[in-house]
């Protein structure tokens, strides 16, 4: 049965896994941040459910990922910077190099910093939302393990790559488009198959080229090669899949050419003798200061007029409401608040997993 835990509680507890596994408190806490704000934004499948199998996992049993993050500033030119993470955190990479890309933003009017070597970062919404607490345009993207298919392949190329734009508003939510160039990303699949739910038809295609729908067997076919995800627009170009298939090469371009790093196959997490290897993602982010276009308040009310009007058009017969971009994750929020983040059967077994393992003195409602 499902459970709610309160996010204190559960901030704490994976701030507390974070350290039994060897991640520096700071780092543990930042690493805790950016998963507990996916589940307050009622993003599921980034939350507490990714915690066992995309970071302790990597790093206790296949050791593919560092506990501890060497931030390396490779290059470093007046508004741009390179960074090498060497295999560490990937929160903890981003969020610094996001920082890095907003103070250079504040003296500049843009910054841009490019990581490569570094792990999952987790939602990429997280750190376009950094800029915009400053008044700034935040963007950010990041190349993952291969999963899309170009228009007309069946091979599994290109990873899921969000691409986020962070735009401030004069509402209670900034915008915030974050999502993977995917119709469906991995970690939706993931959330499926805890649930045990099939996956909509039209959205993974096999090497036939028809639809595969079992969750479990797409987690492992995307592994084997033998499956690949549709770009946002599906598979076919008359529903506009070339669209998607451009946005997530864009993100691929971005993340990789300018670090010089892995892309595409070489992002598979094996190395050529088939064992776990380190993912060696790229990310980029961006920082635009607004107050170098015009006054930050003009600009939040101008999006904000822009968003109301979109909410406000003539809605489709027997639809409620029409949304705008991040406006969900804040009413999950509100909704969230005190209740907690969901815990299902299959995330309560890994809590006590990694409990367990780690020895640490929590006992659950759950139990
Ligand atoms: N780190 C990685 O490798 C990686 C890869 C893929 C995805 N992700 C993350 O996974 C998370 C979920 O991605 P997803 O592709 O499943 O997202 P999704 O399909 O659930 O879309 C979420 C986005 O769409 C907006 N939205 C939802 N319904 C809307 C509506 N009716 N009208 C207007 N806007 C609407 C939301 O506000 C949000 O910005 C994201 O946080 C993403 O960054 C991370």
């Amino acid at each position: 049965m499902t459970t709610h835990i309160p996010f204190d509680f559960m901030e704490q507890f994976m701030i507390d896994v974070f350290k039994g596994i060897g991640v520096p408190e700071d780092d543990a806490k930042t690493c805790a941040d950016v998963l507990v704000t996916s589940d307050k934004r009622g993003i599921d499948s980034h939350g507490i459910g990714r915690l066992k199998p995309i970071y302790y996992d990597r790093i206790v049993h296949q050791k593919i990922q560092r506990p501890t993050t060497e931030f390396e500033i490779v290059r470093d030119h007046l508004a741009t910077a390179v960074v090498d993470g060497h295999h560490g955190m990937g929160m903890v990479v981003a969020k610094r190099c996001m920082q890095m890309a907003i103070d250079k933003a504040k003296k500049y009017g843009m910054g841009m910093v490019v990581a490569r070597n570094s792990t999952h970062y987790g939602i990429a919404g997280y750190y376009p939302l950094m800029a915009c607490q400053q008044d700034m345009i935040g963007l950010s993207g990041t190349n993952a393990r291969p999963s899309i298919a170009p228009t007309f392949g069946v091979e599994n190329m290109l990873g899921t790559n969000p691409l986020c734009f962070g735009l401030p508003s004069d509402e209670p939510y900034d915008f915030v488009n974050d999502y993977a160039t995917s119709v469906i990303q991995r970690g939706k699949i993931e959330q499926y198959a805890r649930e045990g739910k099939d996956c909509p038809e039209g959205v993974v295609i096999g090497r036939d080229g028809k639809s595969l729908t079992d969750s479990k067997q797409i987690l492992a076919e995307l592994v084997s090669g033998n499956a690949a995800l549709a770009p946002i627009g599906g598979i076919a170009e008359e529903t506009g899949g070339h669209k998607g298939y451009g946005f997530a090469t864009v993100t691929e371009i971005l993340s990789a050419s300018l670090q010089q790093g892995a892309f595409l196959k070489q992002l598979i997490g094996f190395d050529e003798a088939g064992n776990r290897a380190p993912y060696k993602l790229g990310h980029f982010f961006m920082a635009i200061d607004i107050a170098a276009f015009c006054d930050p308040a003009d600009f939040r009310k101008t999006t904000g007029d822009i968003l109301r009007a979109l909410r406000a058009s003539e809605k489709a017969p027997g639809a409620e409401r029409i949304y705008t971009c991040g406006e969900k994750e804040y009413l999950a929020g509100i909704e969230r608040k005190d209740t907690g983040v969901p815990v299902n059967e299959a995330l309560q077994k890994d809590m006590v997993a990694m409990r367990d393992e780690l020895g640490l003195d929590y006992r659950f409602v759950f139990e």
